[in-house]
């Protein structure tokens, strides 16, 4: 559906976006996410025929988007960083004038203004000027806005930025409805949000791609290793001294101990399958699990490491 191949923005001497290459495949919701000033606004506003680039190509649904940007813009509903919502104009004034500059037909007009505002629950506000609407409202009419041309593909700057922790769960939800039926591509600083709501993500730092996965795929590569907890009843000095001398656990340390249970946590090494091991461990000493489980490596793990900001704890 997107097709970016060595996409090079220059502005004078910063490199805002190097040599990137990535695919959005019809029906993906695609997590773009990276600090600030690493590029994602660039690379979103010439997938959006905005922007011109250096280098490189990009095809969105065949069409060149530098060659046949009529046809592009046709395919995709963009919600800009800081939406440009016309301040003193009514909410459905507005709605009316995207619908006119999309060109949609007439006689489609009104069926079309009464999806969006159906869809991004803007039914209370459309008595209002877009001045009067709260950030919230403001973001769910520039949504409208992208959708009412209904375009296969949503390429959405931040959708979420400066909301409040409600309307950040509102619109996260009215996204992943959305992606059901489209294409999303949508930037964020927000690692939560990114393992919430998409199938993929980019991680992208100082104008470069540095991981390109689903969220599961990329918080496990985030280390060599595993990490299990495990709970066991049984003589502490003889645990201790047998998870010693055990091959598959490369470190461990108590991190409880109440009468006869100690509970462990344990470095493995990856694909070692630790889990399996460790119960087979416990049962041929005779002793009891009481607990185990394996410690999911937080996505957080994965972006500060790629990011090259300080090591989480
Ligand atoms: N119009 C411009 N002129 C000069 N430099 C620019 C311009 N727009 C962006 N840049 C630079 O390009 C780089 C990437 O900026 P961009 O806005 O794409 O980052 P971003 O990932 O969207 O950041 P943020 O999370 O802060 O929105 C930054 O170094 C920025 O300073
Ligand atoms: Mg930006």
């Amino acid at each position: 559906m997107i097709e970016v191949r060595n996409l090079t923005k220059r502005y004078g001497l910063t490199v805002a976006v190097n040599n990137v290459s990535f695919d959005a495949k019809a029906g993906e919701v695609l997590g773009f996410l990276g600090p600030n000033g690493a590029g994602k606004t660039t690379t979103m506003r010439i997938l959006t025929c905005y922007l011109s680039a250096d280098e490189g190509t990009v095809k969105v649904d065949g069409y060149d988007v530098f060659e046949e940007s009529i046809e592009v813009r046709k395919r995709i509903g963009y919600l800009p960083e800081s939406a440009p919502l016309y301040t003193d104009m009514g909410v459905i004034d507005y709605l009316k004038f995207i619908a006119q500059v999309r060109d949609i037909p007439k006689s489609q007009r009104s069926r079309r203004l009464k999806d969006v505002i159906d869809i991004c629950g803007l039914e209370k506000m459309i008595q209002k000027d877009v001045g009067e609407l709260s950030k919230g409202y403001r973001q769910r009419l520039g949504l409208a806005q992208s959708l009412i041309h209904d375009p296969p593909i949503l390429i959405l700057d931040e959708p979420t930025a400066g909301l409040d922790p409600s309307q950040i769960i509102e619109i996260r939800n009215l996204i992943k409805d959305i992606g059901k039926e489209k294409t999303i591509i949508f930037s964020t600083h927000i690692l939560s949000e990114v393992s919430a709501t998409c199938s993929r993500i980019l991680i992208i730092n100082d104008g470069e791609i540095v991981a390109n996965g689903a969220p599961d795929e990329l918080a496990g590569r985030a280390k060599g290793e595993e990490v299990i907890h495990v709970g066991i009843r049984g003589p502490r000095e003889e645990i201790e001294a047998k998870l010693e001398a055990l091959s598959l656990v490369s470190d461990f340390k108590r991190v409880k101990s109440d009468d006869d249970i100690c509970g462990y946590q344990i470095v493995s090494q990856k694909g070692k399958n630790a889990a399996e091991e460790l119960f087979h461990f416990v049962v041929q000493n005779h002793w009891s699990l009481t607990e185990l489980r394996q410690e999911a490596i937080s996505l957080e793990d994965v972006f500060l490491k790629l990011t090259g900001s300080e090591s989480s704890t």
